[in-house]
Order: C-alpha cells, then structure tokens, then sequence
C-alpha cells in the first residue's frame, strides 16, 4: 500500500498530511530530531474548516530513522528543500516519487541534479490555510492543486491517491507554465507586502502601492516572454489584481517569514526571476530593488 512522508508539517504540509490520511492514504510525518512527538512515535494534528475541528493521527520518525520511503511530499519552504531532502537521502527508495510543492523556482532543477534517480514531481496549490498553534491548522479557503512532471502527459499511477482528496486537485501536462505562473504572482504581491508590512489587500488600496504592482508586472511579463513563458503570464496584471482582491485580508507567506524572523523565499522569487532576466539581457530594476530591500530586513524586524 502507498504510503507518503511528509518532510515540512507547516501549513501545507499539515492540510495535505490530514487530506490524504481523511482518503485513506497512510501518512508518516517527517520531525526533526529533537521534536518531542518522537518519544510517543504519534502526532496528531488539528485541522479546522469554519466551526468544526478534525484531528487526526500520524506516525512520526525522525529524519535519521532508518525506514526506507517511498512517496516523499515536500512542504518546506524553499530555500530548505535541499537540506531537507539530504537529511532523509539514505532512505529513499533508488526510484522514490518525490513531490515538490512549495513557492517559487530553481529548486526544482537543483534536486534533479542532485539525485537524478528520484522520480521527481512538482505541485502547485491555492489552498488558503495557516497555522493556528503547533500542530494546528486552519483550512480557510478553498483553492485548487496542479502537480505534473516536465513533460510527462499522463498522470502515473500513484497520483490516483491524490485524485481522490476533497479537494480540487488535478494533474498539469503544463506544470512548467503552472509553476511560472504561480512564481510571477508571487514575484509580484509578496515581496511588497513583506517590505510594507501589510495585508494583500492594500496594494490594491494604497494607489502608490497599486502603481509599484502595476511596473513590477510589466517587467515581470517582459522576463516572462522572453524566458518563453507567455502563456504564464499573458494578462499577469489582472491575474495578480484578482488574487489580492480574492486575498485581500491575507498575509502573504513572506511577510509571515519577516514578521517571525524567518529567512524569506526571495532567491527563488524575485531572485530566480532576475537571474532569468540577466540570461536573456533583460533588466528589471523595480524587481532588483525589492530583491536588495527584502534581503536587507533584519531577521525579526517588524517591516515599515
Ligand atoms: O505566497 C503567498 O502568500 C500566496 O501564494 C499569495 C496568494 C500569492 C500571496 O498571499
């Protein structure tokens, strides 16, 4: 029977952990060494939707155990993924499925390179959830999931598990557009907010803001196209507009990273959209600036 670990019990990892385990998928959480769960060998995690609170039980191991793995989702933040894959590598399996789904781009390329013989996956999601208390979560708004494989069109067989979720999930024969897409939003609406220290909603609100939105987007879309990604991001402005309105009382994940003192995903965000830039001679100098800005918040420090 498919079994997945979950390697990053954040938010995202908690809802997919609690989804898969509610459509009868066995589920093992991934600690750290020196999680306190681990005595027990169980978690257990609280999901809320609205008013009513799910729990649900979870074999934990630590990443050192031995155990080998099968099905590996990925829910770290992005610059973690590498090291947290490493510190599980001596138990995957030689032709493991390996699920990225965490913001951003260029990791991708790094884990392939890294263990070429993984089956590697990648995911995208608009699930609205956050962490309310350690093992808490709170599943706020519904959304959608894409996973795919670089040209792989058909959905291998495993992915029937994730079909099945309450949730809407489907497979991408396009997840390199997918994923494009999701970055040039993100590139657009994070970075901002975590240096504004403000809600989605304000760049809509604040008209200076609005205008900074609206420039980051023309260089966004100009990268974009020449990266030969038009399809990502053909309309991208109105796209970014209909996600801060439909977000608008949200943090963004990056100004949650600011705000608890956590690095921030900017070098697979903007970072990885201005090295795209510099490879085909395009500059994206509102883009340098929030990339210089971002990186210049202390850790812990409230932004303005
Ligand atoms: O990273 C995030 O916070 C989200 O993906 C979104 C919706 C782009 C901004 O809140």
């Amino acid at each position: 029977m498919q079994r997945w670990h979950i390697l990053g019990v954040g938010a995202i990892g908690g809802l997919f952990a609690s989804l898969l385990q509610e459509a009868g998928t066995r589920c093992t959480l991934l600690l750290r060494d020196s999680d306190p769960d681990l005595a027990e060998g169980t978690t257990c995690i609280t999901l809320r939707r609205g008013e009513r609170l799910h729990s649900y039980q979870f074999e934990a191991s630590a990443s050192a155990d031995a155990s080998p793995i099968s099905h590996l989702l990925v829910c770290t933040k992005a610059q973690d993924i590498i090291p947290a894959i490493a510190g599980v590598a001596h138990r995957l399996a030689p032709d493991a499925v390996v699920l990225l789904l965490a913001n951003g781009l260029g990791y991708q390329q790094q884990v392939r390179a890294r263990w070429p013989q993984l089956d590697c996956f990648s995911g995208s999601t608009t699930e609205g959830v956050f962490r309310e208390g350690r093992r808490a979560i709170c599943h706020a708004g519904r959304g959608s999931t894409l996973v795919g494989q670089p040209g792989r069109e058909t959905a291998p067989g495993w992915f029937d598990a994730w079909l099945a979720l309450p949730i809407q999930c489907g497979w991408s024969r396009d997840i390199d557009t997918v994923l494009w897409r999701k970055l040039a939003i993100n590139c657009a609406i994070n970075p901002l907010t975590a240096l504004h220290g403000c809600p989605n909603g304000e760049l809509a609100q604040r008209a200076e803001l609005a205008a900074l939105v609206g420039e980051l987007c023309a260089e966004i879309r100009a990268i974009g196209i020449a990266a030969g990604q038009e399809q990502a991001v053909s309309d991208l402005q109105t796209q970014v507009m209909a996600v801060i309105s439909a977000t608008a009382n949200n943090r963004s994940s990056m100004l949650q990273d600011v705000l608890a003192g956590r690095e921030t995903e900017i070098d697979y965000l903007t970072g990885h959209l201005l090295a795209q830039g510099r490879e085909h001679g395009i500059e994206a100098p509102r883009n340098a600036a929030l990339l210089a800005a971002v990186k210049a918040l202390r850790a812990g420090t409230r932004p303005a």
